[in-house]
Order: structure tokens, then sequence, then C-alpha cells
């Protein structure tokens, strides 16, 4: 993992970040392409291009303009950054057309495999003084047919109530607001956290710069990324959100479905909010 020891949340730092987390995810991956896929898929990717060009009469002007910006977003490390909020909402619904349990949405940029390993009901690693409304997350993970899943697996990792993720961002602790619970032999997890902010993608770098120019905003609404898996059974990638938020119609990542979308009430106890949200898992 990157070192960030600036004192700034900088795109360069989390893009750095970002990128050697998804390398060392690719590292395990040793498939072959099919030859004949990369040719349909590059070349209809590139006609798509050349007929935009066409279509727009693109000048040399904005060709060079987009092939410096390009450079850029290597530089500035933000390739996992741009992909993940601009293209992989497309991937994860084709992704999805097969199964039939709970909604998936794009993982992002931010997970961090091998959170610790927490029991059915934790409080998920955080400061003493961590900001932010307290939210009891809580449910069950069941098969599609309604059948409870014992011990699964529910990974959750989500921002700060300044919309930061530990390991992307300096200052923070290492496994803060990240944890893999375990769920009881029912299925049921409850998980204390506090409900995260709305998240700013980097505006310093080569995405914000894209931002500007074309006139968009920066910002995703509040959301908790999931992981949710049991023996024989699909794991799902999936986030949920909160409903009212800010941006929650308005998403820069495209990755907000109507059934993610929690209504968290007030606890009797006045200890914060909870919500109760339950998985169907596919059969593997
Ligand atoms: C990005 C960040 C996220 O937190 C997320 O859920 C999706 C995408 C991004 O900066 O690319
Ligand atoms: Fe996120």
């Amino acid at each position: 993992m990157t070192d960030i020891t600036t004192e700034k949340a900088t795109a360069a730092a989390s893009g750095a970040a970002a990128t050697e987390q998804f390398r060392s995810k690719q590292q395990a991956r040793t498939a072959e392409a099919d030859t004949q896929r990369v040719d349909t898929l590059v070349t209809e990717l590139l006609t798509a291009t050349h007929d935009i060009i066409r279509r727009h009469q693109v000048t040399y002007a904005e060709y060079d303009a987009l092939k410096a910006w390009l450079i850029r977003v290597g530089e500035d490390g933000e390739w996992p950054l741009f992909l993940d909020v601009w293209v992989e909402h497309t991937v994860e619904e084709v992704a999805g057309e097969v199964r039939e349990g709970t909604k998936g949405s794009i993982e992002g940029p931010y997970y961090v495999p091998d959170a610790p390993i927490l029991p059915a009901e934790s409080t998920l690693p955080m400061r003493e003084d961590e900001a932010g409304t307290p939210l009891l997350f809580q449910g069950q993970v069941t098969g599609v047919g309604g059948s409870p899943l014992p011990a699964a697996k529910v990974e959750i990792w989500q921002a700060d109530d300044d919309g930061y993720y530990s390991q992307f961002a300096p200052g923070l602790p290492e496994w803060n607001l990240r944890g893999t619970v375990i769920a009881d032999e029912s299925g049921n997890f409850r998980i204390h956290t506090i409900q995260p902010a709305p998240y700013q993608i980097p505006t310093d770098g080569a995405c914000g710069q894209l931002i500007r120019a074309a006139g968009w905003h920066p910002w995703r609404p509040a959301h908790l990324h999931l992981k949710v898996s049991a023996p024989g059974h699909q794991l799902i990638t999936t986030q949920l959100y909160f409903t009212g938020g800010e941006y929650v119609d308005d998403d820069i990542a495209s990755a907000v479905k109507p059934e993610l979308i929690l209504s968290p009430t007030v606890a009797g106890d006045g200890s914060g909010n909870e919500v109760t949200y339950d998985f169907a898992l596919d059969r593997a």
C-alpha cells in the first residue's frame, strides 16, 4: 500500500493508492485474452470513436487536448477512479442480468481485502471521537428462497463523516470503518457504525479537470460498500444509499438503484439511527 504521508488528501495520493490496490488484485489473475474477442471489442470501440469525430467535426486542437488529458490521467494515477466512476456501472449492470438476489452495484476503487474479522454483532474499527451520526446497520443473509445462510460473511467499507476512506486518505487508522463481519448461525448481523458523508471524487487531478471542463459536479451520494458471501452461493458486491440524501438522484458514478436505498429510523434508545437490510444470495 502506498505510504500516504502528505497532510492533505490529494488526487495524486489517493490515485496512486487506488492504482496500487488494483494492481495487487489483478496480479492474482492469469486468464489469457481471447484474440477474437479483443479484435471485436477494440475494433467496435475505435469505430465508435471515429464516428464521433466525424459527427462532431473534432479538430486537431480538441484531439491534442484529449491526448494531453489522457496522459495526465495516467500521471495522476486516476485510471481506477475514472473507470470506476464512468464505466464500471455498465459492466455491473451486465453482470447482474443473470442474478435474482440482492441487486449489486459498483465496487469502486477503495476495497481492501482482509479487513479485521468481527463477530455478528460488532462495532466497526473507528476512532474514539469518530464524527457522524451513529448507525446500527442490521439484517439477515439468506438464499434467494429465504433460507438462512449460517456464518455468511459481510465485508463492509465506507467513507467517514468527511467523505474519506482509510488507506486512501492521510491520517486515518489503517482499518478505520472497514470490517469483515461473520454473521451468526441464522445469517444475522448487527453492525454499529456511523453514517458516511457524501463522497467527492478528487478534483485536483485529471478527473477534476474533466468535471470542470464539462460543467458536471464531482459528488457521489453517501453510501456503504458491501461484499456479502456464503458457502455455495455467489458473492454480491453492492452499495447502500440513504433516502433523501444529497446526490442520490444525481450520482456522478450512476451506481444508485431504487432497491439499494435505505430508510433509517431514529433508534428507540436515542443512540442514533438504525436500519435493517436483508441480503439474498444466488446459488453458485
Ligand atoms: C469512486 C469512489 C467511490 O467511493 C466509489 O464508491 C466509486 C468510485 C471513485 O473515486 O472513482
Ligand atoms: Fe465509495
